[in-house]
């Protein structure tokens, strides 16, 4: 039987989202990463070397500097681009943008991440939402960490039924862990000058008929970030039957005050745990015993690893570029399988209803 050939992804920029995307690259069976391009000299280029794969210098004065630096590179991005069908490019806010007209001189499929806008690709990812309508296109923005969370889970909400409006409260991490030495905010709380924040209208940019409003705030913490809902039904239903509808998501994850799992850090503990690279909790950790309905309105708090929430989509945001799986719920259990995303986090028996 002849192997199906697979698909050769590029990524450029190895930090906090493109470290993850390369990792998870390496575990999905269909895929093959061809290297990581960066502009740093330092131990973080040694990490691309020492975990195997092929460094590319942004441009020529970057792989001098590497190379100066005692750095095997490879060659440049562009050297990079021309062996890669798909490149998925995770460099800081708004320099992706500036990218994007190189990726389509050379005519290779890109993947934007949450910092860029969704003019920028015409087209804004997630999974279980729109993979169908990113089959075979050129290119694709996998939304930011809190819009992929407000996605995944209205849209569950919306497929049982249930969804007239929601709005919710995100209080969101000041910063990511590796530099905090550099920003970040202590002992204040910031909240974001106005109402709605951005994450609802982006929401809107994959699916245009969620009713969303949300506010929000910075909190002084690196780990996650919190989310509070309140939802409008569009009938009174039971807690059974809204639980029933995230359980139609296979990336949310409920969890359970009582299951010693009362705040962030010991879901993200939970994570390093069971031995996910990075404690990445690739779900939308959402507390089954907290929640509560009340006639037709709904209430519930999650839980968003920032770092690692878009990993997954990305993965399926590569396969229905590459157009190598058509039919969204496949890849997204390919990707699942790939990296150990299971019903629960903890296992049987956990993020059963709990009635009080
Ligand atoms: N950090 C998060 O929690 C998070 C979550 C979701 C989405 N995002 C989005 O992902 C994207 C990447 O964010 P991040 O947090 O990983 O950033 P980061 O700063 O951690 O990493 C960016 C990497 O790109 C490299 N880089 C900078 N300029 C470059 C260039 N011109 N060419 C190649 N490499 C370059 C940097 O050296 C660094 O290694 C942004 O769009 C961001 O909004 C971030």
């Amino acid at each position: 039987m002849i192997e199906p050939q697979k698909t050769r992804v590029a990524v450029n920029g190895y930090g906090v989202i493109g470290k993850r995307v390369a990792a998870a690259v390496m575990s999905q069976s269909d895929m093959t990463l061809q290297g990581v391009s960066d502009v740093v000299t330092d131990w973080r280029a040694h990490m691309v070397l020492q975990s195997g794969f092929r460094l590319f210098g942004a441009t020529a004065q970057h792989v001098a500097a590497m190379r100066d630096a005692g750095l095997d590179t490879a060659g440049t991005l562009d050297d990079l681009l021309g062996k890669s069908e798909v490149v998925v490019d995770c460099t800081p806010k708004r320099i992706a943008a500036q990218n994007v007209e190189a990726y389509r001189r050379r005519g290779i499929k890109f993947v934007l991440q949450g910092g860029e806008k969704h003019a920028a690709t015409g087209h804004s990812f997630v999974a279980e939402c729109n993979y169908g309508s990113t089959v075979g296109r050129d290119a694709t923005r996998v939304v930011s960490c809190n819009t992929t969370s407000i996605v995944r889970t209205l849209s569950a909400l919306k497929r049982a039924g249930l969804l007239r409006r929601a709005r919710g409260t995100l209080l969101r991490r000041a910063t990511d862990p590796w530099e905090s030495h550099e920003t970040g905010i202590m002992n204040t709380l910031v909240p974001e000058p106005e109402i709605p924040s951005h994450q609802g209208p982006d929401a809107q940019t994959v699916d245009p008929e969620l009713d969303v409003v949300t506010m929000a705030v910075k909190v002084p913490e690196t780990l996650a970030h919190l989310h509070y809902w309140s939802v409008q039904l569009t009938r009174q239903a039971s807690k059974d039957e809204v639980l029933g509808a995230f359980r139609t998501s296979s990336r949310i994850a409920l969890i359970n005050t009582n299951d010693g799992l009362p705040a962030l850090n010991s879901v993200k503990e939970l994570m390093a745990d069971r031995g996910r690279p990075y404690a990445n909790l690739y779900e939308v950790a959402l507390w089954a015993d907290m929640l509560r309905v009340q006639g037709d309105e709904l209430f519930y708090a999650y839980m968003v690893d920032n770092q690692a929430i878009v990993i997954p989509e990305t993965i399926d945001a590569i396969r229905a570029l590459a157009g190598t799986v058509r039919d969204g719920s496949e890849s997204v259990a390919r990707t699942n399988a790939a990296l150990g995303i299971e019903p629960s986090l903890i296992g049987a028996g956990v993020g059963e209803p709990v009635h009080r």
